[in-house]
């Protein structure tokens, strides 16, 4: 059952994706924004929505749309985010949620304040394996969890004019791609007590390849790799006592697991495959929250994406990795 009017802001390649994937479930894409009418109506004929606006104020001014889907880069989503919030939207905001955890506490305080629900659009939070995984690990189906490795490493552009290579525009592997398998941790394992990070930069200053072990009080470890100029196997494994879950690439999109026993016997494999690319179900997650009239994802509440965010700051304090403005 839709029921929210859903508004794209900034139309580049992600929300492209994203207006696919609300098409495959049935979802009502009401309106797209642009900074400009003429790659609105571009878009708009595109994908299928009937209004088109040429300033990202004007569509969150549109009374045809209830949530807001913050498509740009990260530099801007906090400011984005706002712009919606302040104009009564719900929204649905691109990882990584902001770029640091001053941004990302503004906006949750707006959200709160206002009644609206703000939700980080770490989709992979909300696929099925990941589902599957967390009920693993709740009924002990691993014994004790006591650490993971994740990785996401793609051949990007190099570019230096790409957004990617871009400080100006929250360039670098960590925010882009190593924010999925910190979240990845931060969904396993929860809060870490330490954080460990070596990085390598690129030749326009962010961040090629970036390393990060997290510690826990348990004992517990996360080893997680990121890089943006060689291409990765993504895949995720989280070691029990008694058994392992082995995600297979691309362990972040859509994807098979296996519960594999101590002694290597396969106990379950789960196919985690779906419709469409798989980011409808984050916008399913969103209207469930509006309809049932809560604030907060059991899967990624917002004060998670804060804390996210914290961690990923501090990752950057310790690469030295600043951006613009900051
Ligand atoms: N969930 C995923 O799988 C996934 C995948 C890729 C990216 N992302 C995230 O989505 C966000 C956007 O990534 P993308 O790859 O879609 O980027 P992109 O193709 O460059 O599109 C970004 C859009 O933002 C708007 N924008 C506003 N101010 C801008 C500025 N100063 N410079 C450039 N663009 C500006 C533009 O839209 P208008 O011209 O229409 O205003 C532009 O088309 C990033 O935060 C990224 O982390 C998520």
């Amino acid at each position: 059952m839709t029921t929210l009017r859903w508004g794209l802001l900034g139309l580049g390649g992600i929300s492209r994706k994203f207006a696919a994937d609300l098409r495959v479930a049935g979802l009502d894409l009401a309106a797209v924004g642009s900074r400009a009418q003429e790659s609105a109506d571009r878009f708009a004929a595109e994908v299928g929505a009937p209004r088109a606006h040429g300033s990202y104020a004007a569509l969150v001014d549109d009374p045809t749309v209830d949530v807001v889907y913050v498509g740009t880069p990260h530099p801007f989503h906090a400011e984005h985010a706002l712009l919606a919030l302040r104009a009564g939207k719900h929204v649905l905001v691109e990882k990584p949620f902001t770029l640091n955890a001053a941004q990302a506490r503004e906006v949750v305080a707006e959200a709160d304040a206002r009644g609206l629900v703000v939700l980080e659009a770490m989709w992979t939070r909300f696929l099925p394996h990941m589902v599957r995984l967390r009920e693993l690990v709740a009924a002990g189906a691993l014994g004790e969890v006591r650490a993971l490795t994740a990785d996401h490493s793609q051949r990007l552009p190099s570019d230096p004019g790409h957004r990617l290579q871009d400080p100006a525009l929250g360039g670098g592997a960590l925010l882009d791609l190593g924010i999925y398998p910190v979240s990845f941790a931060w969904d396993v394992l929860g809060a870490p007590t330490s954080v460990t990070a070596r990085s390598v930069p690129t030749a326009t200053g962010v961040d090629a390849q970036t390393s990060v072990v997290l510690t826990y009080a348990g004992g517990q470890h996360a080893v997680t790799h990121s890089a943006l100029d060689v291409a990765g196997r993504n895949d995720a494994v989280v070691l029990g006592t008694e058994a392992r879950v082995e995600i297979d690439p691309t362990f972040y999109q859509p994807t098979s697991l296996r519960l594999v026993a101590s002694d290597r016997r396969v106990l379950e494999t789960f196919d985690g495959s779906v419709p469409g690319r798989g980011m409808q179900f984050q916008a399913l997650e969103l209207e469930r929250l509006v309809r049932e009239g809560r604030s907060a994802s059991d899967a990624l509440p917002p004060h998670e994406s804060v804390a996210i965010m914290e961690t990923l700051d501090e990752v950057r304090r310790q690469i030295g990795l600043v951006y613009p403005g900051e």
